[in-house]
């Protein structure tokens, strides 16, 4: 930037107007709107200040090949109805705020373009097993609790930083073991569609089993035994019943099924 404040030359950018009522943006989506295809948005809605059941709205929204739920989402609430209670932040399917049930199935609305659904209507509902706060918005405290019960950290007697210490080195091989569960965003979309957390809510589930696994599975850590014990309960690691869907749904590749069965080989001995 120069002297004056102004941007050197080649960098200026043309003044545009940062208000939503700007009639250019109107005009804007207007010819978006009409050159586009529209499909029915259904939302589910409850405000729990006043509905007694949740009630779907249904919405003609426009659309394009490249537009995400998320954004006919934010386009209804923009344009038609503000009061949509929806939660989301990165748009990139990197924080893990937008899971919901789109079209039966739960997934990232940020990451799920209208046009892969190949259907004409479009339903969203909140994801299953957590309590509803509002419309699509759920309430993550007790996933968010039981990830922290499990210690999801590397456990250490020793630390990199203490005097004389060496870097705690790994081998390819080493990551290997854990990576895949390192990705995990905490968006619940597995806890969602876990049928076991639908029968138990005190069950940890599989987002909590995941990265149980991804830290017993570090090589870096010691911690192994005191994980062990918190899974090894009667709300834990046994009520699993192997049904799979938690992998089926995962955005990230993550595969907290498999991660569970390689956990009960460290509890059964097999492992080590
Ligand atoms: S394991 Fe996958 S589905 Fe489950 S919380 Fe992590 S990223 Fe989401
Ligand atoms: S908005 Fe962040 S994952 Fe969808």
């Amino acid at each position: 930037m120069t002297k004056d404040g102004a941007l050197p030359k080649g960098f200026e950018r043309p003044t545009v107007s940062a208000s939503p009522n700007d009639s250019s943006v109107q005009e804007k989506y207007e010819e978006v709107k009409s050159s586009s295809k529209t499909i029915t948005l259904r939302i589910s809605k409850f405000n729990p200040e006043k509905d007694l059941r949740t009630a779907f709205h249904a919405f003609t929204v426009p659309y394009q090949r490249w537009t995400t739920v998320l954004d006919a989402i934010l386009e209804v609430k923009s344009h038609q109805d503000h009061s949509i209670g929806v939660r989301y932040s990165c748009r990139q399917a990197t924080c893990g705020s937008c899971g919901m049930i789109i079209n039966g199935k739960p997934r990232l609305a940020c990451f799920t373009k209208i046009s892969e659904l190949d259907s004409d209507v479009v339903t969203v509902e909140p994801m299953n097993n957590f309590p509803l706060i509002r419309d699509l918005a759920v309430g993550f405290e007790r996933m968010f609790s039981t990830h922290k019960r499990i210690k999801p950290y590397v456990i250490r007697e020793d630390s990199e930083t203490n005097p004389g210490t060496k870097e705690f080195l790994q081998s390819p091989e080493d990551v290997e073991k854990y990576i895949q569960f390192a990705s995990c965003i905490k968006c619940g979309l597995c806890n969602s569609a876990c049928p076991t957390m639908t029968t138990d809510s005190t069950f940890i589930g599989p987002q909590g089993l995941a990265q149980a696994y991804r830290y017993v599975a570090d090589n870096r850590d010691q911690g192994k035994d005191e994980r062990l014990r918190i899974i090894d309960e009667p709300h834990g690691i046994w009520r699993c019943h192997f049904a799979g869907s938690c992998s089926q749904v995962c955005p990230k590749g993550v595969d907290p099924a498999m991660g569970i069965q390689l956990l009960r080989g460290y509890l059964l001995g097999y492992r080590k």
